[in-house]
């Protein structure tokens, strides 16, 4: 079978059936609703097979000489290994040659055709009758190819059928070009964050050492707050942005003189004023990184109390984020069982007693409970 003349809009609808034109507009609705390529290819497997009537169908997407078998109908099951997804091109003679003339391929009675052992073995197995391969086309490219048949009996195809598989086809690719590109997206985005936290990592570690704090120590003050935050059902799709805030919440800090930040004795109340600043330089610094703006509220807000006598706003009960009174518990209880430069550090129960004791004071009551729950395990 020849085809390769275009066929014009106008043709189509005078000669599609209006049952046929409604199933392929479906098609086409149901192939923009998803990105998944997976899915793309079963939805188009299925209704091409459903609307032409026929028992069985497959797409392969093709790469490099690599075929890959995306969908059949009915379809794989989940236990269907990978490796047998994939097949060579030149093991399949008759995919090869729908690839090589862009063209589709009709075999009226495969059990009577010649067929490569490959083939044969996918024509038994699903026991194969009438055959027709088609090529998915993307700017004269052979991307893939769709093949649907029959089982029982043979079966011829009329033209309009034949225009609707071209149809279909159109829609597919361009469906399938869609997916990839969308995927390829996503693989950029992630590697990006990816990019972007080791970073972030980095800029923790200097902030560590300027604070005389090691890895070690920021990293398990990250996952306590993880921890907790989860505990007290902060969705999961959360926790990134809070791991990133808890990493970098002292990044304020950036701007406060050593000689402040190091000194061995009790601040002044300049120095304290100064020492202040941290969660507002924090804002400032944050506000300018899209990325990092939804990280934004430990940075900002650990510093606030519960009963409004923090800083930098004064923020009182829940107007101050969730996540950073969570935080603040935290906090605390990390610095005063930690050595500063102007105090050793305290036993662990002498903090615990601290913490208890600031419950609807400095801290959000319900995170203490929490907290001191989670210590305890
Ligand atoms: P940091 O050392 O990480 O302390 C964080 C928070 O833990 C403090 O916030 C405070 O709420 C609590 N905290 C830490 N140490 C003590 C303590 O000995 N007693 C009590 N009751 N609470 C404590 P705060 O006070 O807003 O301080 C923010 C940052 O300012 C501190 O971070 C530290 O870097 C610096 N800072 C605070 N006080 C002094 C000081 O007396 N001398 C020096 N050199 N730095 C100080
Ligand atoms: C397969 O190639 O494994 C299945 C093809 C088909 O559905 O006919
Ligand atoms: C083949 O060409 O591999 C047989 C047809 C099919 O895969 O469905
Ligand atoms: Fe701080």
């Amino acid at each position: 079978m020849e085809r390769t003349e275009i066929i014009k809009y106008e043709d189509l609808t005078t000669r599609i059936p209006a049952k046929e034109l409604s199933t392929l507009l479906k098609v086409s609705s149901s192939l923009a609703s998803t990105m998944d390529l997976i899915e793309v290819l079963q939805i188009a497997i299925e209704n091409t097979s459903g609307m032409l009537d026929l028992e069985t169908g497959a797409i392969y997407t093709f790469e490099n000489g690599e075929l890959f078998l995306g969908a059949t109908t009915p379809p794989l099951s989940p236990q269907f290994p990978d490796e047998l997804r994939f097949a060579k091109l030149c093991d399949h003679p008759h995919i090869n040659n729908v690839v090589s003339t862009k063209a589709p391929v009709y075999l009226e009675d495969a059990r009577l055709a010649p067929l490569s052992i490959a083939e044969k073995i996918v024509v038994d197995s699903r026991h194969l009758v009438s055959v027709l391969y088609f090529p998915l086309l993307l700017k004269e490219e052979v991307i893939g190819v769709f093949i649907v048949g029959t089982t029982s009996k043979t079966r011829s195809f009329t033209n309009n059928e034949i225009d609707l598989c071209y149809i279909l086809s159109f829609q597919v690719s361009l469906a399938i070009a869609n997916a990839l590109l969308y995927k390829k997206a996503q693989q950029s985005i992630a590697d990006l964050s990816r990019a972007y936290d080791t970073t972030l990592e980095g800029w923790s570690r200097v902030l560590d050492m300027r604070d005389h704090v090691t890895e070690e120590h920021t990293l398990r003050v990250v996952d306590l707050t993880v921890a907790l935050a989860s505990r007290m059902g902060i969705p999961d799709s959360d926790l990134g942005h809070i791991r990133r805030g808890a990493l970098i919440h002292d990044i304020g800090k950036m701007g406060i003189p050593d000689a402040i930040l190091q000194k061995p004795g009790v601040l002044s109340d300049t120095e304290q004023k100064i020492m202040q600043t941290h969660p507002e330089k924090a804002r400032q610094i944050l506000s300018q990184i899209d990325y990092l703006t939804p990280a934004m509220d430990i940075p900002y807000c650990h510093h606030e109390k519960w009963d409004g006598t923090g800083y930098p706003r004064k923020l009182i009960g829940e107007e101050i984020p969730l996540v950073a009174r969570i935080f603040a518990v935290i906090d605390v209880f990390d610095a005063l069982t930690s050595d500063r430069p102007y105090r050793k550090a305290w036993k662990k129960e002498e903090a615990l007693v601290y913490i208890k004791n600031q419950s609807g004071k400095h801290f959000y009551s319900e995170a203490v409970k929490a907290f001191l729950e989670m210590v305890e395990e």
